[in-house]
């Protein structure tokens, strides 16, 4: 059996409604499996939401509602999202999916028996936002929490610890072994150096919290929410059946709630795309319990970066949250997805402005892709009504389209979906470069033939443009390659209408 690619978003909280943030790790994964699947790979698109904890407990108490009911509205809400997006996962988990905390609840007593989980206490300051325990190092004076910002609580409570400490060489041999595991490449001295730092056991259960997965040998605790989300990645991919002992019955009846799935297939994952906030979360922590579990580890866990809104952070208080489909709603959303790509450079921090999004659109999809494709079928309509399927070209045409696409693969290789964007933008400023310079519409008046060959020639390779831009642009590829079809040349609406400056 073939291995498919799989390729992961995080999970997300449901404790609020998505945004722009999101979206952006969303999008990038699904640009990258278009493209994949494009080339013919057999990809496998993983995404879902994280539902356990005391935040989620918290927002829905807020809401007069149950957590249950809130999670299920807020997980509603991230699929339709997706799908005003058009983003093409394969599969989505829900870590309240009884498989899922079933599959959960099996690692944990195995691991219990293994030794790699034991039961211990905690002394020390504990912040209940971010659920977890804070050492001197980490707190800010006086006690307070370094992300909240807020006073923490002193707590002294029974809790299991994962022995983290005891995976600290194994990480780093496996870091230095597997170069691609940390990227981008300048993300991977801080992790290396944290693991050197030494490693703490991790609690991984809590007694305060209800909302969570009980363990089952001990239902006073539930387990830690990152424990139980991370455990995603496999459950998902069908790890179950053979982590689970004891009452094969039993477990199959749970576990064929999860689509059945060919674990050797998926497993191990090609690519995790997290944020950069939660990147040591799946570069330590996620290893260290699959070495505990003696499973192969991801190939790569890649990290891009934050986007601020107008130079300020996103967020409620300030009112300037994003909604990607309010945006997607105004301005199409393919030319949203297209922006966050081209903007910054994938892996790094980057501002989102109205201005930018603006001049953007109008400069590379507006002035350059949509009017080059305009202007070249009302030229050829004038000498002929028709496009024909194959279009005889010039060998240096067909070597510039294939040093473009192999250019374009090598950024995809790389993740660098602004460089891939910016490829494609440059070879279609080329094109439009070619029709200023040979004028055909003058050329017409004294060699036709010439004239409609140059046309020909350029409507060819717009359809090169049209199948590499469809990663970003599904539905802007899908309506540009019908117009450039074989076959009667009809009038059609600008694809890229421009937007005014006021
Ligand atoms: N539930 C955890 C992940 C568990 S994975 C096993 C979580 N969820 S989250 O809802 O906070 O969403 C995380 C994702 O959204 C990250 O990839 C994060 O980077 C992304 N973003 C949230 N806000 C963002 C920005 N302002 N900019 C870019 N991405 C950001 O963490």
């Amino acid at each position: 059996m073939t291995k498919k690619t799989y390729i992961t978003t995080p999970i997300y909280y449901v404790n609020s409604v998505p945004h722009l943030g999101h979206a952006y790790t969303t999008i990038a994964c699904d640009i990258l499996s278009r493209h994949l699947r494009q080339k013919g790979v057999d990809v496998r698109f993983l995404t879902g939401t994280d539902e356990h904890g005391a935040n989620i407990e918290k927002s829905a108490a807020a809401k007069g509602v149950s957590p249950k009911e809130w999670t299920d509205e807020v997980s509603a809400k991230y699929k339709a999202l997706w799908k005003t997006l058009n983003i093409s996962y394969d599969a989505f988990i829900r870590t309240t999916d009884p498989a899922h905390e079933h599959v959960v609840q099996a690692i944990f007593e195995k691991l219990l028996k293994s030794g790699d989980i034991y039961l211990g206490s905690y002394s020390g300051k504990y912040c209940v936002s971010c659920e977890q325990y804070y050492d001197e190092s980490e707190m800010l004076e006086g006690g307070i929490c370094p992300v909240h910002k807020k006073p923490l609580t002193e707590v002294h409570e029974e809790t299991y610890f994962f022995k983290l400490s005891r995976y600290e060489k194994p990480l780093l041999t496996y870091y230095q072994e597997h170069p691609d595991f940390l990227s981008p490449k300048y993300r991977a001295n801080e992790i290396i150096n944290f693991v050197k730092g030494g490693l703490r056991d991790l609690s991984v259960t809590r007694t305060k919290v209800k909302w969570g997965v009980p363990v089952k040998s001990n239902p006073a605790h539930t387990i830690y929410v990152w424990f139980d989300a991370l455990i995603n990645y496999i459950s998902a991919a069908g790890a179950g059946m053979f982590l689970c002992e004891g009452d094969k019955a039993e477990h199959e009846e749970k576990l064929a709630l999860i689509k059945a799935e060919n674990f050797d297939q998926l497993w191990p994952a090609d690519l995790h795309m997290v944020g950069k906030e939660i990147f040591r979360f799946h570069t330590v922590i996620w290893p260290a319990v699959l070495m505990a579990l003696g499973m192969p580890l991801p190939k790569k866990v890649f990290a891009h970066g934050w986007w601020t809104v107008e130079g300020e952070k996103m967020s409620k208080t300030l009112g300037n949250v994003i909604d990607p489909a309010e945006l997607g709603a105004k301005y199409g959303v393919d030319p949203v997805r297209a922006f966050l790509f081209r903007e910054v450079p994938f892996g790094q921090d980057g501002d989102f402005s109205m201005t930018s999004f603006k001049n953007r659109y109008n400069a590379d999809l507006a002035n350059n892709i949509g009017n080059l494709l305009s202007r070249t079928l009302n030229m050829v309509s004038k000498q002929q009504p028709q496009l024909p399927q194959v279009i005889d070209v010039d060998v240096e045409v067909v070597e510039k389209i294939a040093a473009t696409e192999a250019a374009i693969d090598r950024a995809y290789e790389e993740l660098a979906f602004d460089k891939v964007l910016e490829h494609i933008y440059a070879y279609s400023a080329d094109l439009n470069k070619k029709i200023a310079d040979t004028k055909p519409w003058e050329l017409a008046k004294t060699d036709p033939e010439g004239a409609l060959k140059i046309l020909l020639e350029v409507i060819a390779c717009q359809r090169k443009t049209a199948e590499w831009i469809t990663p970003f642009m599904p539905t802007i590829g899908a309506e540009m390659s019908k117009r450039l079809a074989a076959g009667p040349i009809e009038k059609y609406a600008p694809l890229f209408p421009r937007i005014a400056d006021k």
